[in-house]
């Protein structure tokens, strides 16, 4: 049987499921089943029997489209609780040998081993680099000689609880969490060529109620960051603006909105239903963008202080690459670009096979990039070496060997 990964992307808006083969060139798709979401804000869960039926319904259409039971996934977080910090870790190297995965290991539970509070917890632990007797930013050091080994981590720490109440909802939809994955990483992974990740680069992913952030240099992640704003707050602001109904905001939004006041011609309306039984009334598309465009410069003012808080702000030399559902706001990249000053590309799922329609789009960037992110996780590749929980008596690199089956194929298949 072929290896089959399975992402569970838990939005503010929507839940992605995806059974996929991985392969080095592409991501064959199984199945997929995509509903939408309910019971989550700002990415953090506020009602769980809601969150738990939204993830049941999405699991149960990948499992019918793609025939295989689903018992296990990749599970994305996100939400305002995440932080990040970097940490350093050492380990002495006895007898003259070169450097081998365990002293690996060890450097990395040292760095690993700083105070974090107690209602917190660990959700990665990346490598940015190694030093050898002091020889900074070795990038692979294994086999090569020296005394002491040091390693650079980026640390991902998330509020216990607020994990835990994501794990309930979806093992109460009957579905184990693998690992889970950070946002931003498993965009990253979806969208970043290698050489935007060697220059230096910011994905930025904008969805329903989140702005994930991450920063990779010299190929790997150095800053991950989660800004509690995203396109709801966009369809917010309609609500009041135009004084209608949030799904009626949502429409005029992806219908008519635009994020670039200048761009839009003067003269263009169109007709909207108001709150009430009143009649249709008449819009101009620049009032529109006017609001939009005022909340997105916002938005990328928060981007922009976030990477300068991040002090990597000089480094980003291939820019911004912006995805998520937002993304496809028309005008989105032009303030982009204006607002933080960089280069700005919008970018989505590539190299996808199968039955992957759906899912060539923005919004999907998070749900792909958890196939990859998540299985190179588990094949302990140094770049990606980290965890999603503490491990009972560590061996973080050990312990994610193996590419196991999460499948069972369903009834006599
Ligand atoms: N064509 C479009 N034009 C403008 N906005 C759009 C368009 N399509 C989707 N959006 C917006 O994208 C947002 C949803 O994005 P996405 O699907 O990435 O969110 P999510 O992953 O469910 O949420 P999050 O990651 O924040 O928890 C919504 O605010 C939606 O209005
Ligand atoms: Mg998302």
């Amino acid at each position: 049987m072929r290896d089959l990964a399975v992402a569970l992307d838990v939005g503010t808006r929507k839940i992605c499921t995806i059974v996929a083969e991985v392969r080095t060139d592409d991501i064959f798709v199984v199945g997929v089943g995509i509903e939408p979401s309910a019971g989550m804000k700002k990415g953090v869960v506020n009602d769980m029997g809601s969150l738990t039926a939204a993830i049941s319904a999405s699991v149960h259409k990948a499992e019918k489209s793609s025939g295989f039971d689903i018992a296990r996934a990749f599970v994305s977080v996100a939400g305002s609780h995440i932080a990040s910090l970097n940490s350093r870790g050492a380990v002495g190297i006895a007898g003259q040998r070169g450097v081998n995965i365990d002293d690996i290991d060890k450097a990395m539970e040292s760095a690993r081993a700083i105070a974090i509070p107690h209602n917190r917890e660990v959700l990665h632990v990346v490598p940015r680099s190694y030093a050898l007797d002091g020889q900074e930013r070795v990038r692979s050091p294994i086999g090569m000689h020296g005394f002491r080994l040091e390693v650079e981590a980026h640390i991902i720490t998330a509020s216990s609880t607020s994990v835990a109440n994501l794990e309930q909802s979806v093992q109460r939809a009957g579905v184990s969490v693998d690992r889970f994955i950070l946002n931003p990483l498993a965009s990253g992974e979806a969208v970043l060529t290698p050489e935007e990740r060697e220059m230096g680069v910011v994905v930025i992913d904008i969805g329903g109620g989140t702005t994930d952030l991450a920063i990779f240099i010299e190929g790997t992640v150095w800053h991950t960051a989660v800004i509690p704003v995203g396109g709801d707050l966009i369809t917010n602001d309609l609500t009041y603006g135009l004084n209608v109904s949030f799904d009626v905001a949502e429409a005029v939004k992806v219908h008519h909105g635009h994020a670039l006041l200048k761009a839009v011609d003067p003269l263009e309306t169109f007709l909207i239903e108001p709150f009430g039984e009143g009649m249709p009334i008449e819009v101009d598309r620049s009032a529109v963008a006017e609001i939009i465009e005022a909340r997105v410069s916002e938005l990328f003012n928060l981007v922009k202080k976030e990477i300068k808080r991040s002090g990597y702000d000089g480094m980003l030399r291939a820019g911004a690459v912006i995805t998520g559902g937002c993304a496809q706001l028309p005008g989105l990249k032009e303030v982009a670009a204006r607002e933080s000053g960089f280069p700005v590309r919008i970018a989505k799922p590539e190299r996808l096979t199968g039955m992957a329609d759906a899912l060539r789009d923005p919004a999907y960037s998070t749900s792909v990039g958890l196939l990859r992110m998540g299985l190179s996780m588990e094949s302990g590749a140094p770049r990606e070496t980290t965890t999603s929980k503490p491990l009972a008596g560590g061996g973080l690199v050990k312990a994610l060997g193996g590419v196991f089956k999460r499948l069972l194929p369903d009834g006599d298949g």
